[in-house]
Formats: C-alpha cells, sequence, structure tokens
C-alpha cells in the first residue's frame, strides 16, 4: 500500500461545507481521493473546496433530504467519474434541547428527514453504481446520541439511533456485493454545530456551552473534526475490508 491510502477513489461527502464533512474532504483529498464536495450551502461548499490538496474534485450543492437533489448528484458524479467507490452520509442538523411536548411537528420532521431519511436516499441512488462493480464503502456519521441519550434531544437521538440501526441492515443486505456499510457516532465535537445544541446559536460558542459538553466526556475533551476524518478515512480505506456493520464510537469514552 502507498501512503496515499485512496488514490483514484471517488468520494461524495456531504456536509461538506463545514465541520466534520469539510475535514474529511480535505483528509481524503490530501490522500489521493476525487471529492465530491457536496452541501446546502454551495458557498461553504466552494470553500473546503478551495482548500482541497488536488484540483480534481466536483462542488454539488444538493438537499440530502430531497429525493431529486440527491439523484441529480448522484447522475453528476457518475456522469463526471464513471464510479463512486466511497459514500460518506455526514450531512445533518442539531436540535436545540427542547421538551417533546413543545417540540413542533415540522421541527420532527425535519431532523428525520436530514439525519436519517437522506442515508436512504443517498444510498437507492448510490447502491446500484456500486452493486455493478461489486465494490464500495458507505460510512455514516451518525452520534454517540444514538445509543446515549441526553435529556431535550428526543428527536436528534432518535434520528441517530435509526441511523445506527439503517447502516446494520444494509450492511447485512449489501454484504454479498461487497459493499461495506459502516458508522461512527462521534462525540461533542468541536464544530459550528456544538453551540446550536444549547443556545441555538450557531455562531455563538461559550465557554459554559463548551464546559456541558466537556464534562460528559471522559477523556475530558471535545472531539476534533480531524479525529471524525482520521476514522472515516480508516474505515474507506483498504486496512478495513473485513470491516463492516461496525459502529465505531470516536467521543472520548462518552458511550462507555
Ligand atoms: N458536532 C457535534 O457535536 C456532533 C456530535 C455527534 C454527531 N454529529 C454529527 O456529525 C455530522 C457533522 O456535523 P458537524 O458537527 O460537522 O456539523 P456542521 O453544522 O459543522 O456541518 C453540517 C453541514 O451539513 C450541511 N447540511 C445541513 N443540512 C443539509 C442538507 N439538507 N443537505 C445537505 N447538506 C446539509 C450544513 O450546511 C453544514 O455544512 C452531523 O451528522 C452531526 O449530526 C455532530
Amino acid at each position: 500500500m502507498t501512503d496515499k491510502l485512496l488514490e483514484g477513489k471517488v468520494v461524495i461527502v456531504t456536509g461538506a461545507g463545514s465541520g466534520m464533512g469539510k475535514e474529511i474532504s480535505k483528509l481524503f483529498s490530501s490522500h489521493g481521493a476525487q471529492v465530491v464536495v457536496a452541501d446546502i450551502n454551495k458557498q461553504a461548499a466552494e470553500l473546503t473546496a478551495s482548500e482541497l490538496e488536488s484540483e480534481d474534485f466536483r462542488v454539488i450543492q444538493v438537499d440530502v433530504s430531497d429525493n431529486d437533489s440527491v439523484e441529480m448528484m448522484v447522475k453528476e458524479t457518475f456522469q463526471h467519474y464513471n464510479k463512486i467507490d466511497v459514500l460518506i452520509n455526514c450531512a445533518g442538523v442539531p436540535q436545540y434541547f427542547t421538551p417533546i411536548e413543545e417540540l413542533s411537528l415540522e421541527k420532527w420532521d425535519r431532523i428525520f428527514a436530514v439525519n436519517t431519511k437522506s442515508i436512504f436516499l443517498t444510498s437507492k441512488h448510490v447502491v446500484p453504481i456500486m452493486k455493478e462493480r461489486k465494490n464500495g464503502a458507505i460510512i455514516n456519521i451518525a452520534s454517540i446520541a444514538g445509543v446515549r441519550a441526553r435529556p431535550g434531544l428526543n428527536a436528534y437521538c432518535a434520528s441517530k439511533g435509526a441511523a445506527i440501526m439503517l447502516t446494520k441492515a444494509l450492511a447485512l443486505e449489501l454484504a454479498p456485493f461487497k459493499i461495506r456499510v459502516n458508522a461512527i457516532n462521534p462525540g461533542p465535537a468541536e464544530t459550528p454545530m456544538l453551540s446550536q445544541f444549547i443556545s441555538g446559536d450557531r455562531n455563538k460558542v461559550e465557554a459554559e456551552t463548551k464546559n456541558i459538553f466537556i464534562d460528559s466526556v471522559p477523556l475530558g475533551t471535545l472531539i476534533q473534526p480531524s479525529d471524525i476524518a482520521h476514522a472515516a478515512l480508516y474505515l474507506s480505506s483498504d486496512f478495513a475490508k473485513v470491516v463492516t456493520g461496525e459502529i465505531m464510537n470516536v467521543d472520548g469514552g462518552r458511550g462507555v
């Protein structure tokens, strides 16, 4: 194996405009991947693309909760590269702590649409392409909140729990086609999403907010986007060629 673990691999990264998706795109590009930088926020995706090591990339604006939009993303990728090796489902939305009786139906539906239905939609369109070549890796960025609940994060925890079980179901279903499906459960991570859980404001990262999360992690530190990117790199690479259905906690011990 070379130092570049993903030489010539075509990788779709959703949610690539920020946080973990951005870091995954950058790390994968430095490992020789042709990255499709996909996000609902086109400007953010373009900014990520401008920081990639390789110039062989595509920027695609996508709403992962919308079937037509996902289908277009997959079509455009296939038309350009003629294959898809790796799919990273990283796009997600948080939930501001909300008692269940105050949670609106619209909010519940949106959280499930972006965090869970998206995995169904991207898999539905990418899997036929992977099946043709009997090769592929899908990595779903779920959350430690999918196995360890927090009060007030009812919809978010449920959406991630469903993402974890969908990962396992697809791992079994797709194993005969040599398509591996794994998930990563990040613990509380230092990205723009973190402050939204408590303050609801993406740009407001208060020390108090951070400390609540840091105190919940046995290793006493927030998870960095690069911690998640390196786990995704391993799961995408041939080093993990017999790993499927794995739910990898990258969480400083939060899930123990
Ligand atoms: N930050 C944390 O503490 C934490 C912990 C556990 C799991 N996660 C999960 O990790 C993943 C990445 O989160 P992050 O912390 O990097 O968040 P982030 O907010 O920094 O990035 C999320 C990205 O997803 C994009 N996005 C949102 N809705 C979209 C849609 N409908 N279609 C396409 N793109 C969309 C946003 O534009 C943004 O660029 C998410 O699935 C999140 O739920 C985050």
